[in-house]
């Protein structure tokens, strides 16, 4: 098993950098590693020579009312996950590290991609988001960053701030993991009851509903996505959207090619997120 660093300061930080070889990834995450997790960093060691884990629970793209207080904590489990998957070292800073002066006067602003789908329900998410990520980008010196498809819209949108503002990190994409029986892997998944669980899937048999008949066009998509969600009331639907992968606007009728079904739902106290990528027509 190959011994992991961990850093905890900026100076340990500096110090495990200089002895990595490179070509270097950084996975970034917010700590409650699983499965998902380990598919970008495997994805990360498959393509580059050393692997950099980063474990912040950022405040800042965390709104009044969400579960910033309660979001899992599980550290020492987080960093046998590191072990066993081979990750070179971790950077697990506190926020006084991250933000020694708190709050940042200064932000990268995700701008109009930044309001629609998950930036509607959460203002600001997605400007805190994309600051951690420039900030430890930065910091790490990474050549490339891996990101999750289960989070979409924040894919997209780091692609779209690198190429943007010109940061010299390759971002790669990871599909989403998924339990067996299709509910997509989030550190989120602990909140669940049991029932919570049972109505949970009801997210991913839509997007499955909604992908089985893309050829038959977007309205078909939408309406056999909606079916499938509607028949479970104990979701909660904040939103469930077809739309262009790229712009994230609505498809129109005609529309044929790529296309992202999304959703977010409330399940008993927890906001769930899923997508699916598709081929319309
Ligand atoms: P977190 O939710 O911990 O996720 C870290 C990375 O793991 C993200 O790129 C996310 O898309 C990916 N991921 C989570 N669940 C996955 C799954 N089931 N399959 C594939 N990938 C999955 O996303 C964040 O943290 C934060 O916003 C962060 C980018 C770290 C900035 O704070």
């Amino acid at each position: 098993m190959s011994d992991l660093v961990v850093a905890r300061t900026r100076a340990e930080l500096v110090a495990a950098r200089r002895a990595l070889e490179g070509p270097v990834a950084v996975v970034m995450t917010m700590g409650a590693l699983h499965r998902g997790h380990a598919a970008l960093v495997r994805e990360a060691r498959r393509r580059a020579t050393s692997v950099l884990v980063t474990i912040f629970l950022n405040p800042l793209q965390f709104g009044r009312g969400e579960d910033l207080a309660r979001y899992p904590r599980t550290l020492d489990a987080d960093l046998e996950l590191c072990r066993a998957e081979g990750v070179d070292a971790v950077f697990a800073p506190g926020p006084d590290v991250v933000y020694p002066e708190g709050d940042p006067g200064i932000r990268v602003s995700a701008g109009q991609l930044g309001t629609v789908l998950e930036g509607a329900s959460r203002p600001g998410h997605f400007d805190g988001v994309l600051t951690v990520v420039c900030k430890l980008m930065h910091l790490t010196r990474a050549d490339q960053a891996y990101f999750g498809q289960k989070d979409a819209q924040q894919l997209l949108l780091v692609r779209r701030m690198v190429r943007d503002l010109d940061v010299p990190v390759e971002v790669v994409g990871v599909p989403t993991v998924r339990e067996d029986d299709g509910l997509a892997l989030s550190s989120r998944n602990t909140y669940l009851t049991p029932f919570d669980r049972e109505v949970a899937l009801s997210l991913s048999r839509s997007l499955r509903a909604g992908a089985e008949v893309a050829a038959e066009g977007p309205s078909a998509v939408r309406r056999a996505a909606r079916d499938v969600l509607l028949a479970e009331p104990a979701a909660r639907v904040d939103y469930l959207a077809l739309v262009h992968p790229v712009t994230l606007q609505d498809v129109p009728e005609h529309h044929r090619g790529e296309a992202l079904l999304a959703v977010a739902a409330k399940v008993g106290s927890t906001r769930l997120i899923d997508n699916v990528p598709l081929t319309i027509g």
